[in-house]
């Protein structure tokens, strides 16, 4: 299990730059595979699920290659199979938009079932059901879905009134693409990493209209184009630099950031007494004492983001008063409390709701991170903690940041990966 070790206490001071956008990325290299061509997609982070979706992409056919450090090119001209590898849908749900893609271009698609994960029960059936009205025949067996269509055919989704779903959205909209006729999703997403996507459709010919709303009107057309097509910067791990100068102090500007989709999260900063000053794509964030209590509830876009609620629980947990966090996307996502915990902090859980009382310090000590978002939370709670924090499940980190290890030691944080059974020894000469 992969580890990181942080001295805390340091202050962050300086300036980062953002990759691209880990959720937005995902769905674009899905798209790619409806061209019947070369799309050429930047601002892709070098991160483990991009990988992996890569993998996806070749294991079907698609040539995938880095053209520069953040631009990869797809040729998905030829694409053998139509059935994707378990392993790989199994690691990361992401990958499950391939279905999609697959049915809209072939009318036919292989794709195990993605399975609950450690953030809670996440079904795919939102998916499915917008595959079913489109006219494909979708049977699960053994844990894996199959859909087949002879041509699939536009039709009016709703999507479930519950939750509105990023995912389903994205797989349903690149299976509507090429259809006949017209499709109409009702309570579609509006993440800006699912308007993205559109974006990247409309160029390389889709018609949609509605883009960025929550009913899009999707007129199947005969073929789509290879294009370049820039994906958005990661809102997500922005919102993690800004957390960790809030809850460890300091005076850092984050580059290369889209303002206008953070303003729900700048909100939450302003609240806990942060000054918070904003150019047109950078934020500065400075932090001098402890941050003040705030009350944030989850809620899909323009809401604050359910991703971010564990960076936030931990400037909650420094801040001066009792910060109340609602979580209403996933139902267990507050499975880094216990950690954060052993490091000092007082969150009390009833339920979907926590109870922050601040503390004035934070204290090292040995944690494990088990999903990306917490894993991120345990690192800010690290930096903003008295001693050593080791932090072992880091391969998290690498499934969802590029280089954080590099752009927090860029910041002036003592932060570094721990791979190996060299690591006490080092670990204990550095207590010493
Ligand atoms: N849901 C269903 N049925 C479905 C689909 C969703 O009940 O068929 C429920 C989910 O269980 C959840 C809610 O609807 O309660 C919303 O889930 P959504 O489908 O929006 O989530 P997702 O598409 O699986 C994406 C991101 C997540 C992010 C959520 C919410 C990607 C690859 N993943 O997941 O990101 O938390 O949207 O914004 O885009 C992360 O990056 O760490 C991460 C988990």
């Amino acid at each position: 299990m992969a580890r990181v070790r942080i001295h805390g206490g340091n202050p962050l001071h300086g300036d980062v730059t953002v990759s691209g956008s880990k959720n937005a990325s995902l769905p674009l290299l899905a798209a790619a595979l409806l061209i019947e061509g070369q799309s050429i997609i930047e601002n892709v982070p070098r991160i483990d699920d991009i990988d992996a979706m890569i993998h996806m992409l070749r294991s079907l056919g698609a040539k995938c290659e880095f053209i520069d450090s953040s631009a990869l090119s797809i040729d998905a001209a030829d694409i053998k199979s139509l059935s994707a590898p378990y392993d790989l849908v199994r690691k990361m749900r992401g990958s499950f938009y391939v279905a999609g893609a697959l049915l809209g271009r072939f009318g036919e698609a292989e794709v195990p079932l993605p399975g609950g994960c450690v953030i809670g029960s996440r079904p795919v059936d939102f998916h499915l059901n917008g595959f079913k009205a489109l006219g494909a025949v979708v049977q699960e067996r053994h844990g894996v879905m199959r859909a087949q269509a002879e041509k699939l055919t536009g039709a009016h989704i709703y999507m479930d009134s519950r939750y509105r779903s990023v995912g389903a959205t994205v797989n349903v909209m690149l299976a509507a693409t090429l259809a006949d006729g017209v499709t109409v999703i009702e309570n579609a997403s509006r993440e800006p990493e699912v308007l993205c996507c559109q974006q990247f459709l409309e160029d390389a010919g889709a018609d949609i209209r509605g883009i960025g709303t929550d009913i899009l009107v999707i007129r199947g057309v005969e073929k789509l184009d290879g294009q370049r097509f820039r994906s958005i910067p990661d809102r997500m791990e922005a919102g993690t630099f800004l957390m960790a100068t809030g809850a460890a102090r300091g005076d850092v500007t984050v580059h290369s950031v889209e303002p206008r989709h953070m303003t729900t999260v700048l909100e939450v900063l302003r609240a806990a007494g942060l000054q918070v000053d904003v150019d047109t794509d950078s934020v500065r964030v400075r932090s001098e004492g402890r941050p003040r209590a705030f009350e944030v509830t989850t809620a899909p876009y323009p809401g604050f983001p359910t991703d971010l609620q564990p960076n936030a629980s931990v400037l909650g947990a420094v801040a001066v008063g009792t910060t109340v966090i609602e979580e209403t996307i996933f139902d267990a996502r507050f499975n880094y409390v216990d950690e954060l915990n052993r490091m000092g902090s007082d969150i009390q859980l009833k339920d979907s709701v926590a109870i922050i009382r601040g503390v004035p310090k934070l204290y090292g000590a040995p944690v494990e991170a088990t999903d990306i978002r917490a894993g991120s939370a345990l690192v800010i709670a690290g930096l903003a903690a008295d001693g050593y924090t080791e932090i072992s499940g880091a391969e998290f980190l690498a499934r969802g940041y590029e280089n954080l290890e590099g752009k927090l030691q860029g910041l002036g944080a003592v932060i570094e990966s721990a791979r190996n059974a060299e690591d006490d020894k080092a670990r204990n000469a550095w207590n010493r």
